[in-house]
């Protein structure tokens, strides 16, 4: 059973492990309320950006503007394998603390990315991982990698791109090394090894190309997720990569009704779905800043006009937050020599139609009823939030109890510190309102943690002024 005060003391200790070891100075930055960190959460959602640690420590300009807009970060590459695992026997967590620490400081969730993928594997792979020792290799990563972080994490992106029809697998299954060395089973194991190192963590199984009529590769992925949810693998979001082209908006748009039906199908199973990295490749675009800006931001309503209107969807990340630092220059390069202008901000971190689109979409859809971060529901709690997120002084707690419990309610920040206790007693069954006052806390992201016996469960509390 799980004692509701080691858990807390367990958090408190990790965050407090993580600052001493990172090498900090002026990294806690003064975002302003308006960006769309604040839009999201205002919905009990979230919106964030991919990032790298070396723009972090070296770009003011940039560092600012992740702090302004980011309410979660995922690593673009600090989290892969390649750089974590110099060798086979050795970890190395310089960057990834680095990025865990800023989003910690400043208020923000970490996205983790990603556990196990065919690519981005050391140079040291494919001469020592086999057959045999495949399993141990990747139960062994699991554990270090999500363990290092237990307790700070959103979510973890478990396993990526495990579904290619052209592969001609049984089940549809890429045929990755993780594939042909230990079948389909590794997802399970994935899984489980990632729910065993930090059971508050959301996690994740991420994959690309769902958006258009493709439906040998949608019907895979739903009875991949299927058969998971049958063997009660601890799997809780589907993330959707969405790399988008413009050149695609017609083919997207005429295809909206089976993605709708997609998303419901993913919905269905019980999972929560997150686009987590989201960008648009402009080349179809012409070469005007304003008229590319403004296809791309159709692009990014055209895709939100769908995915908003999910309840199941809790969260929007993009592939880089400015223009600044987009991987489309390499991988997607225009002819005309201009630079991709694929992301809400200009190379000038100022807010570009992408942007805009996305405020609006925050501000218009509805906002989603709990944020239960990793823990399992339990059946005796329902409707576990706080309403509304206080632009005020105060705001107000409900939850609805199937049954008499004894419950502590109290706020945790986002260093994992237990900063106010709320209630510690016992609650009736039936509905409860309790007033938190909140006028004394700063501006940023808090949960309120319930704990019992047998209840532990999370909503998140956004404070904005
Ligand atoms: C995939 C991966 C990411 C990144 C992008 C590049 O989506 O999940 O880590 O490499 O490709 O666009």
């Amino acid at each position: 059973m799980h004692s509701r005060r080691s858990f807390l003391r367990q958090i408190a200790t990790s965050a407090a492990a993580g600052i001493a070891a990172a090498p900090m100075v002026n990294q806690i930055l003064h975002a302003q309320a308006n960006g769309l960190r604040y839009r999201a959460a205002a919905k009990n959602m979230f919106y964030g950006a991919a990032t790298t640690e070396d723009r972090l420590r070296t770009d003011t300009a940039y560092r600012q503007a992740v702090a302004d807009e980011c309410g979660i970060l995922t690593a673009e590459y600090e989290m892969k394998w390649d750089r974590l695992r110099p060798t086979a026997s050795t970890y190395n967590y310089v960057d990834s603390d680095y990025i865990v620490n800023f989003a910690r400081q400043n208020g923000m969730l970490v996205h983790g990315h990603t556990l196990c993928w065919h690519q981005a594997l050391p140079s040291w792979f494919s001469a020592t991982v086999n057959r045999n020792n495949a399993e141990q290799f990747l139960t062994d990563h699991i554990k270090n990698v999500v363990g290092r972080y237990k307790g700070q994490m959103h979510s973890w992106d478990v396993v990526n791109e495990v579904i290619q029809p052209s592969d001609g697998t049984p089940n549809k299954l890429r045929n990755s090394p993780w594939y042909q060395y230990l079948g389909e089973n590794y997802i399970e194991i994935a899984f489980r090894a990632a729910a065993a190192a930090d059971p508050s963590a959301l996690l994740v199984y991420n994959e690309y190309g769902v958006e258009f009529d493709d439906s040998a590769r949608r019907d895979a992925i739903l009875s991949l997720l299927q058969r998971l949810k049958t063997k009660r693998v601890p799997i809780h979001a589907l993330g959707i990569q969405a790399h988008m082209r413009s050149a695609d908006n017609q083919k997207f748009n005429a295809n909206t009704n089976s993605f709708r039906q997609f998303l419901n199908d993913v919905a269905a199973l019980g999972l929560k779905i997150i686009v987590t990295e989201f960008d648009c490749d402009d080349r179809s675009l012409p070469s005007n800043a304003q008229q590319r800006d403004d296809g791309v931001a159709k692009t990014y309503g055209d895709y939100c006009s769908v995915v908003m209107n999910n309840a199941a969807v809790i969260g929007f990340i993009t592939w880089g937050v400015s223009d600044k630092y987009t991987n489309l220059n390499t991988s997607a390069a225009r002819t005309d020599n201009q630079a991709q202008r694929p992301l809400p901000l200009d190379s000038a971190m100022q807010r570009k139609s992408a942007w805009y689109s996305l405020e609006w979409w925050f501000t218009n859809t509805n906002a989603r009823p709990i944020t239960i971060t990793g823990v399992q529901e339990s059946p005796l709690v329902k409707a576990f939030e706080c309403m509304p997120n206080p632009a005020s002084s105060h705001t107000v707690l409900q939850f609805h109890l199937e049954s008499t419990a004894h419950l502590r309610l109290s706020i945790v920040d986002v260093l994992g510190h237990e900063i106010e206790i709320v209630a510690d007693e016992i609650f009736t069954e039936g509905t409860h309102n309790l007033t938190v006052q909140t006028a004394h806390f700063a501006n940023g992201i808090y949960w309120c943690v319930m704990l019992s016996a047998n209840i532990k469960a999370t909503a998140l509390l956004v404070v904005q002024r």
